[in-house]
């Protein structure tokens, strides 16, 4: 799923932060899409916790939104390159038949919960 951010924009100590949506959003577990200017990022809960990055793979641009988390794993549905959510760093490549390749490591962002809202530093 996929979300046009509204565009309610927040300055918090010296960075321009803009909500994404609201923790009750996110459940524990599960993860989304947004579009932030011009930017697609996914936002995972992680035992409450939430992190952002790219949520294009860096492998094929595989829609990392429409892959699995396990933990604080992303999973990407196409080729199956694993990234860690808090860090963006490749901790699997894809697999092509019976060769595992590499990729590179995704951007991420800062999150901050302001009440139940999820800003993000972008
Ligand atoms: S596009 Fe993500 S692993 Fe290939």
């Amino acid at each position: 799923m996929c979300e046009l951010l509204s565009s309610a924009c927040f300055f918090y100590w010296g960075s321009l932060l803009n909500k994404i949506t609201t923790i009750d959003n996110i459940p524990t577990g599960e993860m989304k899409s947004f579009i932030i200017k011009d930017k697609e990022i996914l936002v995972a809960n992680v035992d409450g916790n939430f992190f952002a990055m790219d949520n294009r793979c860096s492998h094929m641009g595989g829609k990392l939104s429409e892959g699995t988390l396990d933990g604080d794993i992303v999973v990407c549905p196409r080729h199956g390159s694993r990234f860690n959510i808090k860090t963006g760093e490749a901790v699997q490549g894809p697999k092509i038949l019976v060769i595992r390749l590499s990729t590179k490591k995704l951007n991420t962002y800062p999150i901050k919960i302001q009440e139940k809202d999820i800003m993000i530093d972008l």
